[in-house]
């Protein structure tokens, strides 16, 4: 059961029509990684993800395969949840299945509330019926056309999927009573819904008019449902039913239920469910609206959206495979800003994966590690550098973690011309500086989950560290007894900042970066993000280097090929194998 005080976040739950593909995979992704980042700044989190087994489209599914909607749900359950688990590492707290017992009672409990509220009533209802969408649509919202056999019908213009005429005795919630409520509501709240211009988007839509909506369907159409609360003739029409999971899975309505929702992760193809019914049906049954919505759009192949129906998907379990999971991790993460559909191809996986993953943070990690730089297998005390002898790593220390500068931090140890002018004091300064700042900046953007942004700003520190080892040269420092205590400063200085970039890259990269930290011999209790954990003087000199883990992102080299011929795939890169290390 979650605690009181979680953090809540939650993804869609996702139909049971297929195997999860990467569109299923970025949402579940960034709802672990937020959910790591909580735990990782010291809050409780709870991270609730699962599939919507009811309705039409399930039922015919199972009947084309000659099985019972139940067998197929716990067929395509266990495909998702093994995928989430076994495949991608996400830490979820629950993998709810709207067919639990527990969700039945909410989703029939919420019904009879909204029933006893007066918000809903039987009608007689006829409207386009969007099968594969599982929503009814408007005559605006969907264009004529015909169906394979000539029969007239209708196209949704938001998926294109077919339409068919209903015409059936339904229960109706009173959408239309939450109008004004709804638009006061986002008035109010103007940053609930992130991207902005999606926030604007609903209020457009809100006050273009809102009508009452269809929230059942006779047994004798679709017998696949929950059954509505005192009449068995209907099921629940899968919206309320799907919705309430995020009730169900907050433990609500025991006493010590973590609702409201913290955040709300989806696509922008179920914002208007999201953001206009479920609000709206949590105002009739006076229980408290989810904190904000996290809205992304579509992944996309060749400028075209990624589905199955368009042949162009991309099986994430194949491409995590081939180039690492945290690598598809980290391109996702990278490469999508809500604002926009991000695309995705191999070569793009394969630029983030040999720039930015291989030579950069890979790089680094064996600068940080070699041998003929770090000959004792410790840290090293940048202390060393002091002209007294025997000067402490504590007072040096001290003065690190006080965020002092580095020119007054090295002014009392007073080290000789020629190291003081060995360790680029000025550069060390600026990467101290930018590494000190860099939790408060990335806490910041994570709180509107911006994954680019938090990416962009760690990885500009990874590239100054590597800028400050290639200018200042350790391994031609360590060449000589004078210049040597310079090299260990340089050293720790950038071990330093490697550790902070590292640790708060564990939400995003958790397998590699607690290997890379494993690597580096960085002590659990430093393994937080908070501004006193992650301050360059952390590391106490003398900590000893961890074993070896092998090379940590795989660099892959293109095959080249004639100009005519296509562009064929990657192989690994002997390269890499060796490690691009400059130790001398
Ligand atoms: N069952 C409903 C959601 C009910 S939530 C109470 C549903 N399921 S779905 O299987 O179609 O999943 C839709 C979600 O999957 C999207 O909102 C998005 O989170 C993710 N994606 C599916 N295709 C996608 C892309 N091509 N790109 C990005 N995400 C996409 O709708």
């Amino acid at each position: 059961m979650p605690s009181s005080d979680s953090f809540y976040i939650t993804t869609p739950i996702y139909y049971v029509n297929g195997k999860p593909h990467i569109g299923h995979v970025y949402t579940t992704l960034l709802a672990d990684c937020m959910n790591r980042f909580q735990k990782m700044t010291h809050h409780k989190s709870f991270f609730l993800t699962g599939v919507d087994e009811h309705g039409l489209k399930v039922q015919q599914t199972a009947e084309a395969r000659g099985l019972s909607p139940k067998e197929l749900c716990d067929e395509v359950a266990a495909s998702f949840s093994s995928c989430f688990t076994n495949e991608f590492n996400f830490q979820f707290d629950r993998f709810i299945r709207t067919t639990d017992e527990d969700h039945v009672c909410t989703a029939s409990k919420l019904w009879s509330i909204l029933a006893t509220n007066g918000f809903i009533y039987k009608a007689n209802y006829e409207g386009w019926y969007c099968v594969s969408d599982e929503t009814f649509v408007t005559e605006a919202n969907s264009t004529p056309g015909v169906d394979k056999d000539g029969n007239p019908c209708r196209y949704s213009n938001d998926s294109g999927h077919i339409c068919i005429l209903v015409n059936e005795e339904n229960y109706m919630f009173r959408l239309s009573a939450f109008q004004e409520p709804l638009a006061a509501y986002y008035a109010a709240h103007p940053n609930v819904i992130i991207p902005a211009h999606r926030q604007r988007e609903i209020e457009q839509f809100i006050a273009a008019g809102l009508k009452d909506i269809s929230v059942s369907r006779s047994v004798k159409k679709v017998s696949w449902g929950i059954p509505v609360p005192g009449d068995s003739d209907h099921v629940m029409y899968v919206w309320i039913d799907a919705l309430s999971n995020y009730l169900t899975g907050s433990g609500w309505p025991d006493p010590t239920n973590i609702w409201p929702a913290s955040f709300h992760l989806l696509g922008k193809d179920i914002i208007r469910f999201h953001c206009i019914y479920w609000p709206a049906f949590l105002l009739a049954a006076k229980i408290p609206l989810p904190q904000r919505y996290f809205v992304h759009g579509w992944w996309m192949v060749n400028q075209q959206k990624m589905s199955k129906s368009y042949g162009n998907s991309i099986d994430p379990i194949e491409v995590a495979r081939k180039y690492g999971v945290d690598t598809l991790k980290y391109f996702m993460l990278r490469e999508a800003s809500p604002e926009t559909d991000p695309s995705i191809s191999e070569d793009g996986i394969v630029a983030r994966l040999n720039s930015d993953l291989a030579n950069g943070i890979g790089n680094l990690l064996l600068r940080c590690w070699a041998q003929s730089l770090l000959p004792t297998r410790k840290w090293p005390n940048p202390a060393s550098i002091s002209s007294t002898p025997g000067d402490s790593f504590a007072s040096c220390q001290q003065k690190l973690v006080a965020k002092q500068s580095i020119a007054s931090v090295v002014a009392t140890l007073n080290p000789s011309e020629k190291v003081l002018v060995s360790i680029n004091a000025d550069l060390a300064n600026t990467l101290v500086t930018s590494a000190n700042g860099l939790s408060i900046l990335c806490i910041e953007h994570m709180q509107d989950l911006l994954t680019s942004k938090t990416l962009g700003c760690i990885f500009d520190v990874v590239e100054s560290i590597n800028n400050y080892i290639q200018t200042s040269e350790p391994w031609r420092l360590g060449k000589s007894p004078e210049t040597a205590p310079a090299r260990d400063f340089v050293m720790y200085i950038a071990m330093e900042c490697l550790r902070i970039c590292a640790t708060l890259l564990i939400p995003f990269m958790p397998d590699k970066m607690s290997k890379l930290l494993n690597q580096l011999g960085v002590p659990d209790n430093l393994r937080w993000i908070d501004e006193n954990a992650l301050t360059v003087g952390r590391t106490a000199a003398g900590c000893s280097l961890g074993e070896n883990q092998g090379i940590l992102f795989q660099k892959y080299e293109e095959v080249k090929e004639s100009s005519s011929a296509p562009k064929k795939a990657q192989k690994p890169s002997k390269k890499a194998q060796t490690a691009e290390v400059k130790v001398e």
